[in-house]
Order: C-alpha cells, then structure tokens, then sequence
C-alpha cells in the first residue's frame, strides 16, 4: 500500500512538473532588434549559454518562456531550433520578427500571421534556367507531398485573437493592418519587384523572409507546436534594403506586441 502511495506521488509529481511547471513556450528572433523588447519585459531573468546560443528564460506577463536570437538565415534557423529543442521542456514555439510584404496592401508596420509556412529555394534548375520547387525532404528519406507546413491550429486561433486587442504602432503615419495567410521563406533577402511579385504568385505568399520554414520543419519532425508571426519591414522589391533600415524598429515592435498579446491571452 506504502509502494503504491509513492508511486502514486511520483507520478503526480512528474506529470505536474511536465505539464505545468517544467513547460515554457519559445520564442525566437533572427535579429537583436526582434527580440530585444521582450528580453528586456523578462521578469525573473536568467541567461544561459548551449551550444553557442544565448536562452533567456523568465516570465512574460506571467507565462514560463525561453527567448532566444537564432540569427539570419535557414541553416542558423534551424541548428538553433534543434539546440532548443533539445535542451528545454517546450509547449510550443513563436518566431517574431520582421518580413518582406509580398501582398499588395501589406505595407511596413502590418502584421502578417502565418497561417503556414513554406520554403521556394530548394529545388532543381534545368539547362533552360528553368527552377522546380522541391517540398521539404524527410530526413529518414522521401518527401513531403505539400510545400506549406501548417502553424498549430491553436497558436493560429490564439494570435488571431490577440491581434484584434493589440493596439499597433502606427507605420509612416499609418494605422497597421492584419493579415493571415502564408509566409515564404528562403535564404534570400529580396530586393527585387519582379522577385517579390513571382514569390506572391507561384505560392501565394504574403510575406517573405529567411527563417520560418526552417523553424517549421524542425518543429513539424518532433511534433512541436509552432508558429510564425511577422510585421512587415519593406515590401521585398527594389527600396527593400532602405525601407527595412527605416522600419525595422517599429515593424519588430508590432510583432512584439503581438507575442505579448498572444501570451495574455495563455495566462487567461
Ligand atoms: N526580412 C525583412 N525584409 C525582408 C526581405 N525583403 N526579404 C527577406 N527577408 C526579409
């Protein structure tokens, strides 16, 4: 009888410390200037280094978090998912940051919520120039059937929410718009109109940047919740390289606030 008291108090234990007390949601930027806001919200701060990555775990508005900066780029992207993944007891992942506006009325300062991410620079080019899109291969062999991996239907409702209660920085002197909807990704940062409007056409993306789907594939191979959220910085066509200098800042924030959003509506 004592045996089985035990028993039953080290499995409730366990079952409280990973379901509520051991479990943090990630949250992960490219840029300092991504994540820079919510390190700095951080209640109960503490910095750790694992495999040449800076985590800062604490408290955002009351919730259990991991931040970390995974810097630019798809292989940098997802070494630093697999480092986090591997080292903390997550319940899911947010990326914030900025992006690339592909849609037409998607100008700096508003936010896109990624429905789905998918990555369009991995694939075959012919003698002709001609380039065939690839899906995600598996690592075990095979390949996926479809190109977009879908954000976790719940991280999605929850963001959806928060952004109708965020009040967003006006960008330019302009109130910010939402939109839903799929987010490219490759290792290109575009500063090309006719880039910009083949990526919006061939994939139906909203967005570009150099992250998300990295991000996405290391989440979907280990069955973590994920999602990407970003604000956009520039349009991705030929004054993408000034307009991101002049909006970064702001564009992060907005994303920012919709992170903190987001982690108001969890403490709920
Ligand atoms: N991040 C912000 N702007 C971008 C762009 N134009 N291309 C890729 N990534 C970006």
């Amino acid at each position: 009888m004592a045996i089985k008291k035990i028993r039953y108090s080290v499995l409730l234990f366990l079952f409280l410390y990973t379901t509520s007390y051991g479990q943090r949601y990630a949250i992960m930027g490219a840029l300092d200037q991504e994540i820079n806001l919510l390190v700095e919200n951080l209640q109960k701060k503490e910095k750790s280094q694992k495999g040449g990555i800076d985590f800062f775990t604490g408290e955002l508005v009351g919730v259990p978090v991991v931040i970390c900066k995974v810097g630019v780029g798809k292989v940098n992207a997802a070494y630093s998912t697999a480092v986090l993944t591997q080292n903390f007891d997550l319940k899911g992942l947010i990326f914030t940051g900025v992006a690339g506006g592909l849609h037409p009325e998607a100008l700096p300062g508003d936010m896109v919520i990624g429905e789905a991410v998918l990555q369009y620079d991995l694939g075959r080019i012919d003698s002709s120039g001609h380039f065939t899109v690839w899906p995600f291969r598996k690592i075990t062999g095979g390949n996926f059937t479809d190109l977009a991996i879908p954000a976790d239907k719940y991280l999605l409702e929850l963001a959806q929410k928060a952004a109708n209660k965020v009040v967003f920085k006006a960008v330019a002197g302009r109130k910010p718009m939402v939109f839903t909807g799929i987010i490219g990704t490759s290792d290109l940062f575009v500063s090309n109109t006719e880039k910009a409007r083949w990526i919006f056409t061939e994939f139906g993306a909203i967005a570009t940047e150099m992250e998300g789907a990295a991000v996405g594939h290391v989440c979907r191979s280990i069955g973590l919740p994920f999602i990407v959220l970003r604000s956009c910085s520039d349009n991705a066509n030929n004054q993408a390289q000034l307009n991101f200098s002049q909006f970064v800042g702001p564009a992060a924030s907005n994303s920012s606030q919709l992170v903190l959003g987001m982690l108001q509506e969890i403490r709920k």
